[in-house]
């Protein structure tokens, strides 16, 4: 398989660090090749360029091979380096689905890269057709999260595999809000398609978002392309710390996904009763959309009790919708009583 890299990148050498270069060894060693503070300090080493560790512990979690695994400060980076990597500023396009994340078009923008966008249906599904019209050879990556942000739906597997058949470049699952969702991860896509990677990160389910950790998932062509033109040590080492406990914690990630899910039916639901919310949307993730009569008043009447939520009006087909993450139950509670005491 031919490297992913925009042309210049793929004769790119990577910068090799001292740790790159010398990373370990059967007994003790006297480090005195990177310029570090030699005395007992926590954080005194820089770490480990590959993550090494961290990677065979995620891996066998996610029972994926650490080859097919890159690890990035939040799922941010990873959708910057992708862009930043994959695309020719001037030349090539990612191609995205309004209402969707931000952060992909932002990316984009930096780099000077074009975006163009399929919107999805007014229902919050895939426009498949339209996107299948749309493609050409100069579209080099897709961005499309599953559950999406910020309708909070999921989409069907069925369309998914029809653009991965025939996108011509990268298409790329965010699977941010994986562990909220009822329907499969498509992890298992990276085996069977060359230019699928889902994303996954640490920061929502895994109650991790202040240590910035994201994952990347595929082909290990892609994988090796992108060690090459990452920042050296791209994942601090208290970051990589936390994770690897967070990974014994998996028992009570999982108890508080249920929570949070229970939690979501509820509020859903008395959401629905009111009279000034007009329709409540379908969630698969930690969070849900709501359409209302007037969602800058409603907005700041719920500032004015001390709750914010997210005013979403001005993203395509969410004309006064407010995006509502699942609070602890003491604080959806509260979001209740708020709600309830707002009239039409
Ligand atoms: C779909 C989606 N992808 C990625 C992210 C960002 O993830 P991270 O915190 O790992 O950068 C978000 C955050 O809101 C998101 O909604």
């Amino acid at each position: 398989m031919k490297s992913w890299l925009r042309t210049h990148l793929q004769s790119h050498k990577a910068y090799t660090s001292a740790r790159s270069e010398f990373s370990a060894s059967d007994g003790p060693m006297i480090y005195l090749d990177a310029n570090e503070n030699p005395y007992d300090w926590p954080y005194s080493r820089y770490p480990d360029p590959l993550q090494g560790d961290l990677k065979a512990a995620i891996g066998q979690w996610k029972k994926v091979p650490p080859s097919q695994l890159f690890l990035g400060n939040g799922s941010d980076a990873i959708i910057q380096l992708l862009i930043m990597g994959l695309c020719e500023p001037g030349e090539e396009s990612i191609l995205i689905c309004p209402p969707t994340f931000g952060m992909y078009a932002v990316g984009a923008a930096l780099l000077n890269i074009e975006v163009e966008t399929v919107p999805l249906t007014p229902q919050f599904q895939l426009d498949v057709r339209a996107i299948l019209d749309a493609v050409h050879p100069k579209m080099k990556l897709c961005f499309i999260p599953n559950p999406n942000n910020p309708s909070a739906n999921w989409f069907s597997k069925t369309d998914l595999q029809t653009i991965a058949e025939n996108f011509p470049g990268l298409l790329v699952i965010d699977e941010a809000y994986a562990e909220f969702s009822p329907d499969d991860s498509a992890l298992s896509w990276v085996l069977e398609y060359p230019n699928v990677m889902v994303l996954q990160t640490f920061s929502k389910a895994q109650g991790m978002a202040g240590a910035r950790l994201g994952m990347g998932f595929a082909r290990e062509t892609l994988i090796n392309d992108l060690n090459t033109i990452k920042p050296p040590y791209n994942l601090n080492s208290l970051t990589i710390a936390a994770a690897m406990e967070q990974l014994q914690q998996q028992h009570r990630v999982q108890k508080q996904v249920e929570e949070m899910c229970a939690q979501r039916e509820q509020l859903m639901k008395v959401l629905t009763e009111m009279d000034w919310v007009h329709e409540v949307f379908p969630s698969a993730a930690n969070f849900f959309l709501i359409r209302v009569d007037n969602s800058h008043q409603r907005y700041l009447q719920l500032l004015d009790h001390g709750i914010v939520v997210r005013n979403t009006s001005k993203k395509r087909h969410c004309e006064n919708t407010l995006r509502i993450t699942i609070g602890t139950p003491e604080e959806n509670k509260q979001l209740i009583a708020a709600f309830k005491s707002l009239s039409l």
